[in-house]
């Protein structure tokens, strides 16, 4: 007669310690199989005297019940963790950092063009708005741009109808508010203006312009200068070698356009500035009594100056941009990076 208690015991110690699903398989096949250790146990019932049987063959049974559950629940723990094994990837580790949100920001022309704002405001000046979509007389004839001046060809210009077009220029801002304002007047306007340009490294058919315009009574050059030097030495943030050089603009006399030394070789000589050490930044001038005559303002009272600036341009100088078109892609990997 096989000892059962001591055989189940022997039994649940091996199958506690098996180490996988199959090992546990081979024990149930090995005690409880058609020929099982202990199936076989109760083949040899007939062997046992009779008055012993009920008690053995019960003893067996409940050996027979104690291992299945002994085998049912270690098949039941490996078959969790083989679960959680394959759920482990999707499962939220809550000591992980956070993702963090993908905020939006602002684009580099808008900061730059707010960077610009910011110190005139600072100065005193005031915001002016005028429409993108604007009629011949504000854009050209009371700017002093005679009828056959070369800027209304249909090659710079976007024409809408004979007289609608979209303005070239935020100059036609200085007329819509001097039509609304008397002087005293000291304000910058800005917005996207549009020419028939082919696109490269520096052309764009759209872009911005900043548009300053200062009307008050003894107003001079020396004024001028003194705001767009102020104005420049707080946008590269450091004082600026500038240089005031004599141009043409029909709305303005006398007109200047100004040149920073470069900011990328510091004025000795470059790719960037050409090998002149000059970069120009903007043009500007003393205001064209013909202006004032158009918009009522009394030329023997006032006087004043205009200036206009790219932002795309000063934008490119401040980061170090080298091609205008990154502004218009919309390619993250650029924009990520202001
Ligand atoms: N409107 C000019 C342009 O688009 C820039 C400009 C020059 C504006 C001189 C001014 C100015 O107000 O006085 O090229």
């Amino acid at each position: 007669m096989t000892d059962i208690t001591a055989l189940l015991a022997e039994a649940t110690v091996k199958i506690k310690a098996a180490d996988d699903l199959q090992a546990v398989d081979q024990l149930r096949v090995h005690y409880l199989g058609k020929k099982g250790v202990l199936t076989e146990q109760l083949k040899s019932l007939g062997e046992i005297p009779e008055a012993q049987r009920p008690q053995w063959g019960k003893l067996v049974n409940e050996a027979k019940k104690s291992l299945q559950q002994a085998i049912n629940e270690k098949k039941s723990a490996f078959i969790l963790i083989q679960q959680e094994q394959a759920q482990h990837g999707q499962k939220l580790d809550v000591t992980l950092p956070g993702l963090g949100q993908n905020l939006g920001y602002c684009h580099p022309l808008t900061r730059t063009r707010q960077r610009i704002e910011q110190i005139f405001l600072e100065a005193g000046f005031e915001l002016a708005d005028g429409p993108e979509i604007e009629d011949d007389y504000h854009n050209f004839a009371a700017l002093n741009v005679p009828a056959n001046h070369p800027a209304r060809d249909m090659q710079d210009t976007f024409y809408i109808t004979d007289t609608l077009l979209l303005r070239t220029q935020t100059s036609p801002i200085q007329i819509r508010v001097m039509e609304q304002q008397a002087p005293p007047l000291r304000l910058i306007a800005s917005g996207r203006v549009y020419r028939s340009d082919t696109p490269d490294l520096t052309h764009s058919p759209m872009f911005h312009q900043i548009e300053g315009l200062v009307v008050d009574e003894h107003i001079n050059f020396s004024h001028l200068k003194g705001v767009i030097n102020h104005f420049l030495q707080c946008f590269f943030e450091k004082k600026m070698t500038t240089r005031f050089r004599p141009s043409f603009f029909p709305f303005t006399e006398p007109s200047a356009e100004v040149d920073i030394s470069c900011v990328h070789c510091n004025g000795k000589g470059c790719r960037v500035c050409g090998q002149t050490g000059w970069l120009e930044v903007l043009g500007c001038g003393m205001v064209h009594p013909n202006v004032f005559r158009q918009v009522n303002v009394d030329i023997e009272k006032f006087s004043g100056f205009a200036f206009g600036l790219g932002v795309e341009r000063l934008c490119m100088l401040l980061y170090g941009v080298t091609d205008i078109r990154f502004f218009y892609d919309n390619d993250l990997r650029f924009l990520r990076q202001f």
